[in-house]
């Protein structure tokens, strides 16, 4: 079970006060890698009996990990933080509740979740680092990186959101991005699948002007190179339209790798197409359309 089930199944079973412990240890996470018990009660304000039932009843559920060395500490686990993600989620009046998983990939979980109007939204929880306790602990001089998974996925989440409002109003096809809160996005529910698990997509060349349409609608518009692109974050939709997803790696136009990153975005596309559907075009005519050099594409 992924850390995302685990989260969206006792979620409902959690009380204010147990969120409240959640999120003290969370923030203490800055500077302990496990939270002294001591700590918690401090920030807490409530009597300490009540504090080792919360931390209890969380340890349990599997939501934070507790560590008994010099003295006894606890910190959170992918689940705990995705436990408060959606806590916050379902108070900014975001999600209702949550359906299926729809992917579990290597970077990301992504869930199917109801709105408070009845619409079905995409919820994705980032997961960068993923380690285990039991590998952390036999490394050596781990402390200073002790909680870096939490950041990075917080990060992570970060840019794909702001990446995703920017090409969004652009007019760039991806999907609606809705909400985000720490490591998780909201986004708008699509229907498709990814370009690499299909043998037939149609008219192909039109597919292939439809992508690189996109991707200079994110370079002149929004300023932005996807940096991650290729036949498994392209989605192609029933209506035979397609959508670019999986933003968290974008990077704007000015940065000092920007051309390189555009065309490897551009080749790994190409590739695919010459390779699959024996479609050629070059990266440099690609390039030259999507940076704005060439009003049309030799297809
Ligand atoms: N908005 C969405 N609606 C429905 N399914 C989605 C949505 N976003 C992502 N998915 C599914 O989840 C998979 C993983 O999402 P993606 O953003 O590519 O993350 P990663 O590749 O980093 O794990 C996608 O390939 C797709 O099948
Ligand atoms: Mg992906």
């Amino acid at each position: 079970m992924s850390s995302a089930e685990v989260a969206v199944q006792i979620f409902r079973k959690l009380e204010s006060e147990d969120f409240r412990i959640l999120n003290i240890i969370e923030v203490a996470m800055a500077k302990w890698e496990f939270v002294p018990v001591e700590q918690i009660h401090k920030y807490a304000k409530v009597p300490l009996e009540r504090v080792v039932y919360a931390l209890d009843k969380l340890d349990k559920l599997n939501l934070i990990y507790r560590t008994r060395g010099a003295y006894t500490g606890y910190t959170l686990n992918y689940a705990g933080y995705d436990c408060l993600a959606i806590n916050a989620l379902v108070k900014a009046e975001i999600i209702v509740s949550f359906g299926q998983i729809l992917g579990v990939g290597k970077e990301a979980d992504v869930y199917d979740a109801l709105s408070p109007s009845g619409e079905r939204i995409a919820i994705k929880f980032h997961r960068l680092g993923r380690i285990s306790f039991r590998q952390t602990r036999r490394k050596r001089g781990y402390i200073r990186e002790h909680s870096s998974w939490l950041f990075q996925s917080h990060l992570a989440a970060e840019r794909e959101f702001q990446a995703m409002k920017l090409v969004y109003e652009a007019g760039v096809s991806v999907p609606q991005p809705l909400s985000q809160n720490r490591h998780v996005i909201a986004m708008g529910m699509i229907e498709g699948g990814e370009l690499s698990r299909y043998r037939d997509i149609g008219e192909t060349s039109e597919v292939l002007q439809e992508i690189l349409c996109n991707v200079k609608k994110a370079y002149i518009k929004a300023n932005i190179i996807h940096a991650d692109l290729s036949e498994y974050n392209i989605i192609l939709q029933p209506d035979g339209h397609i959508l670019i997803i999986d933003w968290p790696q974008a990077v704007k136009t000015d940065h000092k790798n920007a051309m390189e990153l555009l065309e490897r975005d551009l080749k790994n596309v190409l590739v695919f197409f010459s390779r699959k559907f024996s479609l050629e075009l070059t990266v440099t005519e690609a390039c030259r359309y999507v940076i704005g050099e060439a009003k049309k594409l030799p297809l």
